[in-house]
């Protein structure tokens, strides 16, 4: 594994609390992963082989629902939308707190990505403010799991009458309702991105309980290519375009290995993540600190801390102090409206998703991954002891 290294002097010009930069997120793979793909590599089919449909098997186990496997998350994203039937002139709403793959998918399919504000309590899209963005071109909504807290699905379908399309790329192994997330929306994708829950590297899929919008997404991977039996075993014939979203076997084979680690890997998350809500939530840090939402029904795929009284207009420099004493601190997210290419898009002026701007301007990501240890997360605790027991 590649080391970084720490570049600066810690805040108070002394040793920092790590010479090697701890990341906010990192993949694990063991021996049986290794094992898994290297066996694998002398087999006849490389790709359109046995190994995506055994993982396809493996996340519907997980899911609850069938599943399509396709080279990453945006293209799981595009897959979805357009299996859905989101086109031209149509629109989605989406929250602002996401990754831009989420809302600039719909924009490759000339629809338009509308956003509404988020639940203060649950950081993801609120029902109130998505049924306000709901206009008759509201195809539907994609409601954002962040950091791997479900969306409340049934109010948003209470209170919008609309289909959901639920980014799950932080929220692999995380329950609604007590059953698997993404059995309760219409159509979910997943991201094996390698700070995911688990990796193929790269690579994603679409779950749906709907057989056409799975069948839709596989054909669309595919070339949109259908069987012609009536011509011959070798002929197949072409009605709408289609690409080639085709998660190779190596690939896949990894995911398969990486399933059977899943329940190891979200113990650990959640374990980490009741750690440090214990470590930080009482005390002199939990001043300075507003804690994230969710419980065990989280997959725990990131741990977001607010910076709050003396230190909230003071989030650049806690970044940059916790970067200097070896904590890979990251953002996620500043809004999505406020990037260049969603301000020509509509009319987003400051102050027109307050809950999300809010968030944006004090967040931080702090590490959080299955292979990190106590000892790491403790190193992470005395960094944010260290850089906001400072003067602010
Ligand atoms: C919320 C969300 N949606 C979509 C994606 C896109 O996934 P990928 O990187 O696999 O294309 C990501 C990945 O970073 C994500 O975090």
């Amino acid at each position: 594994m590649t080391t970084v290294l720490v570049p600066r002097l810690a805040i108070d010009g002394g040793a920092p609390v790590r010479t090697t930069l701890l990341p906010y997120g990192r993949q694990s793979v063991d021996a049986s992963d290794v094992a898994a793909v290297s066996g694998m590599l002398t087999e006849a089919l490389l790709t359109t082989g046995p190994h995506v449909a055994a993982l396809e098997a493996g996340l519907a186990g997980v899911c609850g629902a069938p599943a399509a496997a396709v080279n990453n998350g945006t293209s799981a994203l595009q897959a979805a939308y357009h299996a859905l039937g989101l086109g031209e002139g149509d629109e989605i709403v989406v929250p602002p707190l996401t990754f831009a793959a989420t809302a600039v998918s719909a924009l490759w399919l000339g629809a338009r990505p509308v956003f509404a504000d988020l639940d203060p309590n649950t950081l993801t899209l609120s029902p109130e403010a998505a049924a306000r963005a709901c206009t008759d071109r509201t195809r539907f909504l994609v409601p954002v799991d962040f950091a791997g807290l479900p969306a409340d699905y049934d109010a948003l379908r209470a209170a919008t009458g609309r289909p959901l399309c639920a980014d799950a790329a932080h929220s692999l192994g995380a329950t609604y309702r007590g059953a698997p997330a993404q059995a309760a929306v219409d159509a979910a994708t997943l991201s094996f991105h390698p700070v995911k829950h688990i990796t193929t590297g790269e690579g994603g899929a679409v779950v749906s309980r709907d057989p056409e919008v799975v069948a839709r997404v596989k054909r669309l991977r595919h070339h949109n290519l259908l069987p012609d039996p009536d011509t011959g075993a070798w002929a197949y014939t072409l009605e709408a375009p289609g690409l080639n979203l085709r998660l190779p076997d190596i690939n896949a084979a990894l995911g398969v290995s990486q399933l059977r680690r899943l329940p190891a890997f979200l113990e650990r998350r959640r374990a980490l993540a009741r750690r440090y809500t214990a470590l930080l939530g009482a005390g002199p840090l939990a001043e300075h600190l507003e804690l994230p939402p969710g419980g065990d029904e989280s997959a725990w795929h990131l741990y977001v801390l607010r910076v709050r009284g003396a230190f909230a207009a003071r989030r650049r420099w806690v970044f940059d102090a916790l970067r200097a004493e070896g904590i890979g601190v990251q953002v996620h997210y500043a809004p999505l409206h406020q990037h260049p290419l969603f301000r020509r898009l509509g009319d987003h002026a400051p102050g027109a998703f307050p809950v999300a701007e809010d968030y944006g301007a004090r967040c931080f990501t702090i590490p959080l991954f299955p292979d990190m240890t106590d000892a790491d997360q403790d190193d992470v605790v005395s960094a944010l002891h260290k850089v906001l027991g400072a003067e602010p």
